[in-house]
């Protein structure tokens, strides 16, 4: 797997950080002593935490050495820990339990939520987002695999299937209502206004097409690749008269509260 690039993930940081705020204004929560923030990346999110509840202790895990080099020269009132958000336990329960963008590359999301679940103490709250598969997720699959078909690509995505963890709404509902007091739930299309095509190929740069970069040998090979795709994406983030493209992207939300 090609490392996780803060740099390249934060060229978008308006963007990717919009979520955060929306799931964060949405928590019904007055004072959480205790916060963890699972797969903190680059410490995006966890500023968007500590600047609602300055107040509180905030733990925030993430398994990328790279990612946390970066969100530790930002915040130094943050705990910042490397390790793996699947076999992560605090020492206690934690009154908020925070992930944005990051549970997506996890498997098994029914045991993986009724996990971090258990980590919430009495009063307390998980709060997570996920991207979402919907229109967005099949025209750029469709893209993707319309540059696989090119010839000298054809090999490269051989057993390589995009991840597919995310559950429906009505999933996490099931999982999570039994023991919870109240849950939220929904779903946000973001309409991020870029500059142009290439940005759309930047941004899934940073993001999902990371699996698929590692499996090519040299850079040159990457950059013909990448300017494939951005043919085929050309096809369908059409300009606005601005020069600007409109890229999609579905988010789901969830906050679940234990009584
Ligand atoms: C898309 S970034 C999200 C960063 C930030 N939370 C935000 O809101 O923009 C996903 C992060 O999840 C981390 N991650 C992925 N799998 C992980 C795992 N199993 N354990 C811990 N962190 C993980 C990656 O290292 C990356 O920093």
């Amino acid at each position: 797997m090609v490392a996780w690039d803060s740099v390249q993930y934060l060229r978008f940081e308006r963007e990717r950080t919009q979520a955060s705020h929306d799931l964060v204004r949405r928590i019904a929560l007055a004072a959480p002593r205790t916060i963890v923030d699972l797969g903190c990346g680059p410490g995006n999110s966890t500023r968007v935490l500590r600047e609602r509840w300055p107040a509180a202790r905030v733990l925030a895990v993430d398994s990328s050495a790279e990612m946390l080099e970066t969100a530790r020269s930002t915040d130094t009132g943050v705990d910042w820990e490397q390790g793996d958000i699947a076999s992560w336990t605090p020492a206690a329960p934690v009154d908020l339990v925070f992930s944005n963008a990051a549970l997506q590359w996890l498997p098994h999301h029914d045991h993986l939520v009724r996990n971090v679940w258990s980590h919430v103490g009495s009063g307390g709250a998980l709060a997570f987002q996920v991207p979402a598969p919907g229109l967005q997720r099949e025209r750029w699959a469709g893209a993707l695999r319309a540059v696989l078909g090119r010839p000298g690509w054809e090999g490269i995505a051989s057993g390589y299937r995009p991840p597919e963890n995310v559950l429906s709404s009505e999933g996490y509902y099931d999982l999570l209502s039994p023991t919870a007091g109240r849950v939220d739930l929904w779903d946000t299309e973001y309409l991020h206004v870029l500059p142009g095509v290439t940005a759309v190929v930047e941004w899934v740069k940073g993001t999902a097409l990371r699996p698929i970069l590692a499996r090519l040998p040299g850079d040159g090979d990457r950059r013909r690749f990448l300017s494939d795709l951005e043919e085929e994406l050309a096809l369908i983030y059409l300009p606005r008269p601005d020069g600007r493209v409109l890229f999609p992207f579905l988010r789901r939300f969830v906050i679940a509260y234990r009584p």
